[in-house]
């Protein structure tokens, strides 16, 4: 959330940080700004409520300058404003900064400053930082900047300007990703390398409670607490700069879901074992002697990945016969867990920074759990503090509403339950029968992918509807969940998921034919018991859409999805749905790729 970037080297800073802060702006979009050191001293600064491109239309037209920083913003403390924008000025506008991230102890820091007579321009907690630069003593920049962060709590990634040092730029991380991009005469900054890799694909990543010193030609990367300084050798991005591209799409959110075949032959290429009729994950540093000794599995993560979680939990209690659950890290984190020897930790996460995610890897690790991660950013937070995991490999996702990754999360935690299948009870006979499924899986969502004309008609039947209900069951029921997220996310149409055989315990109260419900609805063992719940909301003239393996008489409407083994289903039942959800939200013209009041990459609480 919050995303920063800054330029220093020959070229004029504007363009580019203008265009760094395009390719993050699905980590906030609630105003942008920038500030520029100017050729003639001092900074020059110009911000906008909404969008880059509101930025843009007012930035005037000489704002030269070869060294900048910018932002665009998901507002926390105060309302998104121009007031508001990031950078902050201290009080003799010599120093900008610009801040992802919580400071925890802002309002404390505040009335300490507005004692001593300092004046605040904005409500942000931000603001404090550039005050408190401002003020230090030091004589170099990067120990004023030191100084500042001495007083602070909370989380930051920080980059700072100041107006008497024009040859460099100073960044500090803790808690919000930093990334330094390494040019010709050149280097950039930004809280993610969708910024930098139309430029450079030599990043260096700084880890917690370090800073950099940047400068046209050179790099420096310190601790924050001692000044000492680190070792941080550059590494080669491997993601090429056009797939953060839209291409011939009209939104991130289609293109995502468009290219889920491909996606999900990535995540299997390379990992299947026909020998042994099981899978190979390099990276999950779990020998088999620890991995039988398993007792429980708990899987942690927020929103799309704790259902996609759910989904694993599914396969890893079914494939490898291990107790397993999902639950939101957030709450995780705050009920003071238990934490079990025998319990292998999971966390999941798209973007491998959500904040209440990898607090709650901290808190396993420093109670000597072990966690691993399915991740998709290689490099991110949580792939780096967790023991080993399985990458996602779903490629950059750019729209703020997952999609691709979720399908890719479930079929890792396909691997990983069949990896641990076959290391405790799972026969050859049923590896193959998974194996089987899994390469079957690419051709089965093209296929569903194709039948994209027949479910943009279905949706504009359901924009009329103020809320609607989804119902699954055992497997069915996360695939539910995450489509209900997906439809309200994206849509605004109120959506609630419940299992199946709940409906008789209350929801059925809100049948009516204003109130549709989405029921998914897979040949398996529970084929019939799914049948009974559309007979009791047809009963009560609901409206029903049915996904399901074959048409469902009592279903309004069914769109028939291919059928893989019974645990594999769930994988490809989501995917009609996120198409209902984007056709949904297209007919009901919302701003799709960019959910109101939405960020991606939660790096808050
Ligand atoms: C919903 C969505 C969010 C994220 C959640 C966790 O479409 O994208 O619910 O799934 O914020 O994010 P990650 O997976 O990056 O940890």
């Amino acid at each position: 959330m919050c995303g920063i970037v800054g330029y220093i080297g020959k070229r004029d800073a504007a363009p580019l940080l203008l265009e760094g802060l395009q390719r993050l702006e699905y980590r906030g979009y609630d105003s942008a700004g920038v500030a520029i050191s100017g050729k003639s001293g001092g900074l020059k600064t110009v911000k906008a409520k909404g969008r880059v491109r509101d930025l843009d239309s007012r930035l005037p037209k000489r704002f030269a300058g070869t060294t900048g920083i910018a932002h665009t913003r998901w507002a926390t403390h105060g309302a998104p404003n121009d007031v508001n924008a990031h950078p902050h000025l201290d009080a003799d506008g010599q120093v900008a900064v610009v801040h992802n991230g919580i400071i925890d102890n802002a309002s404390e820091v505040r009335a300490k400053l507005e004692a001593d007579g300092v004046e605040f321009a904005s409500e942000t907690d931000s603001e404090v930082l550039a005050h408190l630069i401002g003020r230090s003593q030091a004589d170099k920049l990067e120990e004023k900047v030191r100084d500042a962060l001495r007083h602070i709590e909370g989380t930051y990634g920080i980059a700072v300007l100041h107006a008497a040092f024009p040859d460099r730029i100073v960044v500090a991380r803790n808690g919000s990703p930093v990334v330094l991009g390494i040019g010709e005469k050149e280097m950039f900054v930004a809280s993610d390398v969708a910024a930098l890799v139309s430029h450079t694909r030599q990043v260096v990543t700084l880890g917690d409670g370090e800073m950099a010193t940047i400068k046209a030609d050179d790099y420096r990367t310190y601790t924050t607490r001692e000044g000492s300084r680190t070792a941080a050798s550059p590494e080669t991005v491997e993601v090429e700069a056009a797939s953060y591209d839209m291409g011939a799409h009209d939104t991130y959110m289609h293109k995502e879901i468009s290219e889920q075949a491909d996606a999900v032959d990535r995540v299997l290429r390379g990992r299947i074992d026909d020998r042994f009729s099981t899978v190979h994950l390099g990276g999950l540093n779990l020998d088999p002697r620890e991995a039988r000794k398993i007792r429980q599995v708990k899987i942690l993560g927020c929103g799309t990945s704790y259902h996609a979680g759910q989904i694993g939990a599914g396969l890893i209690e079914e494939l490898a016969r291990i107790p397993a659950d999902s639950e939101p890290a957030s709450e995780f984190r705050y009920r003071n867990p238990v934490v079990d020897p025998d319990t292998l930790y999971i966390a999941v996460s798209q973007s491998g920074e959500t904040y209440d995610v990898l607090a709650a890897v901290q808190e396993l690790k420093r109670k000597g759990a072990r966690v691993l991660g399915v991740v998709n950013v290689v490099g991110s937070a949580i792939a780096r503090e967790t023991d080993g995991g399985v990458y996602v490999h779903a490629g950059p996702e750019v729209c703020v509403v997952s999609t691709k990754c979720f399908t890719n999360t479930v079929v890792a935690f396909a691997l990983l339950a069949l990896h641990l299948g076959r290391i405790r009870d799972l026969s050859v006979a049923d590896g193959k029968r998974i194996i089987a499924g899994l390469r079957k899986l690419p051709e089965q969502i093209t296929e569903i992918l194709a039948r994209e004309d027949e479910i943009a008609k279905l949706a504009q039947q359901y924009t009329d509807a103020r809320s609607m209900l989804f119902i699954g069951r055992v497997r069915g029921y996360p695939v539910a969940r995450e489509a209900s997220l997906k439809l309200k996310e994206v849509s605004y149409i109120h959506a609630e998921a419940y299992p199946a055989s709940e409906l008789k315990h209350g929801p059925l109260a809100l049948i009516e034919p204003a109130m549709p419900t989405v029921a998914i609805v897979p040949d398996d063992d529970l084929l019939e018991k799914n049948r009974a719940a559309l007979e009791e909301i047809k009963a009560r003239s609901g409206r029903i859409l049915a996904v399901a393996h074959q048409e469902q008489e009592k279903a309004d409407h069914t769109i028939v999805v291919p059928k893989n083994e019974d645990e594999l289903d769930p994988i490809l039942m989501g995917i009609p749905l996120q198409l209902l959800a984007y056709h949904t939200a297209l007919a009901l013209g919302r701003d799709i790729d960019k959910p109101r009041n939405l960020a991606k990459s939660v790096t808050v609480e």
